[in-house]
Formats: C-alpha cells, structure tokens, sequence
C-alpha cells in the first residue's frame, strides 16, 4: 500500500470542485475559500481565461523548452512588460516559488562574487535548501541550512547595519505571509535598499505570497518606494498552476553564461499559458482594485470585533492575519464546519487568503463567521 508522507495534517475533507470563490467536497458541501490552496488560488478558482488559455495550448503543444521559444512563452514576456518594474527586465520561468528563490540567490552570488545573505526574523521563502537557509523559522531550518546567512531584525532600521561590502543579497518579503502576516514599514525597506545600495549587494523582493494584486497594488512593495535588483513571483500568478518567475535588473544577469541554469519544465508552454490568462485577468478584471476595496472591508471591520482572544489584526488588502492569543487550530476547524476554508500563519496568526472575486455579501459571511468562530471559542474556554 503506497500512502503520502504526511507532511501536512489532513483536514478531512475531500475536494472535488472550485469554481470562483467557492469549493465543494465530496459530500456536496460548498465552501467559502480563503485558504485557496495556500493562497495559489488568488485568482478564483478555473479563472476563465487561464482555462481557455490552458485549453488553446492543450490542443497544440504540451512541451518545449527554452530552446525552441514558445508562442505561449513570446505572448507571456510580452504582457509581462505591462506589470514588472521598469527597469527588471530579465525574466526566467520556474515551477514553484522556492524554484525561483533559488535562482535568485544563484544570480546575486554571480554578479556580486560574494556569498553572505541578510535574511529577517519571520521570514518565509521556501523549503528547498537555499531557500530553506534564508528561511527564519528554526523548526523548518535545523538540520538543512545550507548557506551563509545572517538574520536581522525585520522592520528595524539597524538590521541595514549587517550589510556588508562581503553581502551578496538581502531577500526580504515586502509583507511577511507564512511569518505571520506582517507588514513591512517604507524606512525599513528604504534603509535597506540604501545598504545595499551603499555596498553593491542585490535586494531580492520575494513577493512569491504579496504579489499579483493580492495587496490592493500589482506588487506589494510598490508602495513603499523602492526598487528590487531582483524580484520573485509564484503562487497566484497562473492562476493555480504551477508557475514562477524572477525578473532581474541588467546588472545582475550581465555575467551570466549559457548552462549556468535551466529547468527542464521552467517555461512550460502550459505554464506559459496559464500565466498568459492570469496576467490578462489580473489586468482586464482590475483585480488589485477589487482586492484593495475589499481588503479594507474587512481588515476594517475584523479591527471592530470585540475578543479577547485577538492581539493584533494585520495586513493589506487580501492578505490578512489575525493574531490571536490562543493557538488557530480549533478555530480553523470551527470555521471548516461553518463553511469557511482559513489556514494559520504560524501558530497562533488565523491567516485569510481569499481571492479578489469576494463579493460584499462573501466579506459579510467571512466576517459573520470569523466572529461567531471566535465567540463560540471563548466560552469553550470559560471567557464569557
Ligand atoms: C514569500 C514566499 N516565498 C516563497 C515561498 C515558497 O513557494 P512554494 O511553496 O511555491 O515553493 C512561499 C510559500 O509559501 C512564500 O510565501
């Protein structure tokens, strides 16, 4: 009997069915999805025109690499133009969003002939082992960091002390996901990208979980002023599959050599088409308009509620944490059996990744649930 490492807990339920917002398991109940398969499902679920895009492609050619350019791939690096920052205009296709942190801390290594990296407090970036290395959380790093890297404090301007003139890359998430929902501050980011600046080492922007208009803005850091040398984007972006990107300013690819990277399945004419329909919906159904509007709703309302069991509400647009003083489990459970799908960020942060398409009476029903969910878990605690 073959069965599946159990890296992640079951929920048990079995889902059969997505459409937009909503999922259904096997025993026909419907779902409200703010889980979304850790935020991949962004863009709802089946977007339309990554369907029809994935459809077209289906019934001309599955495979090609690099090698021999795509007509998904020529489309796709044309619409990208319309969404990357100005001056990051070298792009490579992975699968997964570590795949792309990868690559970028393989391209900081070449253009600057150094090996250190800063990483922050909380940050997330992947489960693979360069990935891993610059990942906080010593639960998930003991036993398989890799590399050279210091952890500064996140959001304290000091940490851009720790950038040396020995520093490759700084990578830091413009709004901490898997950390626990946590927005960067603008002097923070700044201060960094001054450091950098200062000592010729490249800032890696991760928005692999803030990007792709999840925020209210096409790219989370956007409103912070300053620019990445390299920025790496996955999850949503195909609107469910697999598919990542890094896009690079001149200077970080200009030593590059032929073979020094590939991927046999990076640049997938599939994936290609995928990301070819996500970016046209995020760009023709003004997804980070909608998700901004609705972003504000509820963190506004979230911030109303009356518990004793929340410390903090965070975040921006639809990437939203509650932290609560209690560990989530029992409340994402609770929330399960109501028809709300949540996941956690950490141990005790009830994180909500819903997608843009969440309409007023979705927030109301989320808000609705969240509370009742939180009601019922205080007087299972005695706290009236
Ligand atoms: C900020 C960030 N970077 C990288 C990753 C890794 O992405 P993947 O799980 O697709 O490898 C994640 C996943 O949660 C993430 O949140």
């Amino acid at each position: 009997m073959i069965s599946l490492i159990s890296f992640y807990g079951s929920r048990g339920i079995k889902l059969v069915r997505g459409e937009g917002q909503y999922v259904w398991d096997s025993q026909g109940n419907r779902y409200l999805d703010a889980h979304t398969g850790h935020g991949a499902a962004f863009l709802g679920h089946r977007p339309p025109k990554v369907v029809q895009a994935l459809k077209d492609q289906l019934d001309s050619i599955m495979v090609t690499t690099p090698s021999f350019p795509s007509e998904s791939m020529e489309k796709c690096l044309s619409l990208l133009n319309r969404i990357l920052p100005s001056n990051l205009t070298n792009v490579y296709f992975q699968n997964s969003g570590t795949e792309a942190i990868e690559l970028a801390l393989k391209l900081a290594f070449k253009a600057t002939g150094r090996s250190e990296l800063l990483a922050f407090t909380n940050s997330f970036h992947g489960r693979t082992l360069g990935s891993l290395s610059v990942t906080w959380n010593p639960k998930y790093r003991e036993g398989y960091s890799l590399l050279d890297v210091r952890f500064g404090k996140f959001n304290s301007i000091d940490s851009a002390d720790l950038v040396s003139d020995r520093t490759a890359a700084v990578i830091v998430e413009p709004i901490q996901g898997e950390g626990g929902v946590k927005p960067s501050t603008s002097d923070f980011l700044r201060e960094i990208r001054r450091a950098c600046d200062e000592n010729g080492a490249a800032l890696i922007v991760d928005e692999v979980q803030s990007g792709f208009g999840r925020t209210g803005r096409i790219w989370a850091h956007s409103s912070r002023g300053i620019e990445p040398d390299i920025l790496t984007a996955g999850k949503s972006i195909g609107g469910g599959f697999p598919v990542s990107l890094i896009a690079a300013k001149d200077w970080i690819v200009k030593n590059l050599k032929g073979g020094e990277h590939g991927s046999t399945h990076g640049g997938n004419p599939l994936a290609c088409a995928a990301l070819y329909g996500g970016i046209r919906t995020l760009l023709e159904d003004d997804v980070p308009l909608k998700s901004g509007r609705q972003g504000e709703k509820m963190l506004g309302a979230l911030r109303e509620i009356e518990s004793k069991l929340i410390r903090e509400v965070r975040g921006e647009g639809l990437m939203i944490g509650i932290e609560l003083r209690i560990d989530t489990g029992s409340i994402i459970r609770d929330l399960q059996s109501k028809g709300v799908l949540a996941l956690r960020a950490g141990r005790n942060v009830l994180r909500l990744l819903p997608p843009y398409l969440v309409t007023d009476d979705d927030v109301d029903i989320l808000l609705k649930e969240v509370e009742s969910a939180l009601i019922d878990e205080q007087s299972r605690r005695g706290l009236g």
